[in-house]
């Protein structure tokens, strides 16, 4: 890390103490953003040329600022329900940059999302395309679709957030899509069947899981053309992974290994491949800036009692997951000792790490939790009637 960036503990204190911001906030880093757009963009083109279409997975952070400059680098955008649609284009994404996953698309969001003429729907079910095409009827227009395929590939990340193998719920079997393509699909008038689409977790750092999802998707692939389909679009769905626990050392992922792992798509002729990063777009340009307001011992540990908390972030309490945690002030303390980092929520889970060494602080010293870009703001709640949580764009 340099000196200039911003999160770099003194400069963040620096900053801290000039804006003079109530904690606890979120931070973002709107220069290391466009440096972390470029380089996907560049390692995207390499592989894929004008073949290769990234959609930035707004569930992980759809601050509007954010956003707009996500935009303005010409990248599409992955929306999971109608009102994530909505802010997208009030941010300046047209409806045909938009693709639509999800489980459990309500009629609502189906027409809506009709209306709005998004790029295509990511089916969930062989039953949501038949209601959509029965919608699109009724509208008088005509709605692309892929089927999200679940390939049944098991990713080494939190089970929480693995959506690849059959026990999850999402997608569908491949021969199941098949089956319905050969059957009921000529019976639909007012959708296209125009690829598939794959999504197998989140935080994936072994490329392993994705070139195995590759040499499915080429299975698949060549079953439906070989078949007589047509396959325009390949969807490879999101799932990079980023370093949590040293993000300084790694503030723009490696992009270009991650398009590798993809390369053999690239010689399928005519077909575009889609992707849709979220995390590593936007993981590492936010951290959490909070404050100690107490500190105690108990026989069991030694709390530092901060002014944030699960309703902040929930990362930590529902997936176990550990954030690099800097104390900005004392910075230069000679004394060390462990804590467990809490927050002020009624919940035993409301922890951000346990014994973590640091140099001894105190009651209004300001604490800096990082990679928090992605799942950070977008996850927080209302629980214990707190505030909402601001936001700053640097
Ligand atoms: N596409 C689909 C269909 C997805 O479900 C997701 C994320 C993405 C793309 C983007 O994945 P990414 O590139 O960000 O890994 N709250 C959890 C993560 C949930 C991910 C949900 N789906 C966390 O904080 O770790």
């Amino acid at each position: 890390m340099t000196k200039s960036c911003i999160f770099d503990p003194e400069n963040l204190l620096n900053l801290i103490h000039k804006k003079a911001y109530e904690t606890p906030f979120y931070l973002y880093d709107s220069h290391l953003l466009q440096a972390i757009l470029k380089a996907a963009i560049k390692a995207k083109e390499a592989v894929f040329g004008a073949y290769g279409h990234i959609h930035y997975a707004m569930k992980a952070n759809h601050n509007k600022a954010i956003l707009q400059m996500i935009q303005s680098y010409d990248l599409g955008v992955d929306c999971v329900s109608g009102g994530e649609i909505k802010c997208a284009i009030d941010a300046g994404f047209a409806g045909n940059q938009v693709v639509f996953a999800g489980v459990g698309k309500t009629d609502l969001e189906i027409c809506d999302a009709l209306k709005a003429g998004i790029f295509a729907f990511n089916c969930e079910s062989l039953q949501e395309a038949e209601v959509i095409d029965q919608f699109a009827r009724e509208m008088n227009v005509k709605a692309q679709i892929c089927f999200r395929v679940n390939p049944d590939i098991n990713v080494n990340t939190h089970h929480y957030i693995s959506t690849g193998s059959y026990d999850n719920k999402f997608g569908i079997a491949f021969e199941d899509v098949y089956q319905w393509l050969n059957t009921r699909y000529k019976h639909t008038s007012h959708i296209q069947f125009i690829g598939c689409h794959y999504h197998i977790g989140s935080q994936i750092i072994d490329m392993t899981s994705f070139s195995k999802l590759t040499e499915s998707i080429l299975a698949h692939y060549k079953q439906l053309t070989g078949n007589g389909f047509e396959i325009k679009h390949i969807n490879v769905g999101g799932g990079l992974g980023i370093n949590y626990s040293d993000p300084f050392a790694q503030q723009i992922v490696d992009f270009k290994t991650y398009f590798n792992a993809f390369a053999p798509l690239s010689n399928l002729q005519g077909v575009n491949i889609h992707f849709e990063l979220g995390r590593s777009l936007v993981g590492q340009i936010g951290v959490l800036i909070s404050k100690v307001l107490f500190t105690k011992k108990t026989a069991g540990s030694h709390f530092a009692i901060l002014d944030a908390g699960m309703t902040e972030l929930m990362r930590p309490a529902l997936y176990q997951a550990e954030h690099k945690i800097i104390a900005l002030n004392p910075l230069a303390a000679s004394k060390f000792e462990k804590y467990t980092l809490a927050g002020p929520i009624c919940e035993s889970s409301d922890i951000f790490a346990k014994n973590l060494l640091l140099p001894e602080i105190q009651r209004g010293n300001f604490i800096a939790i990082y990679s928090v870009g992605a799942y950070g703001k977008v996850l927080s709640s209302e629980y214990n009637l707190r505030p909402k949580v601001k936001e700053f764009l640097l």
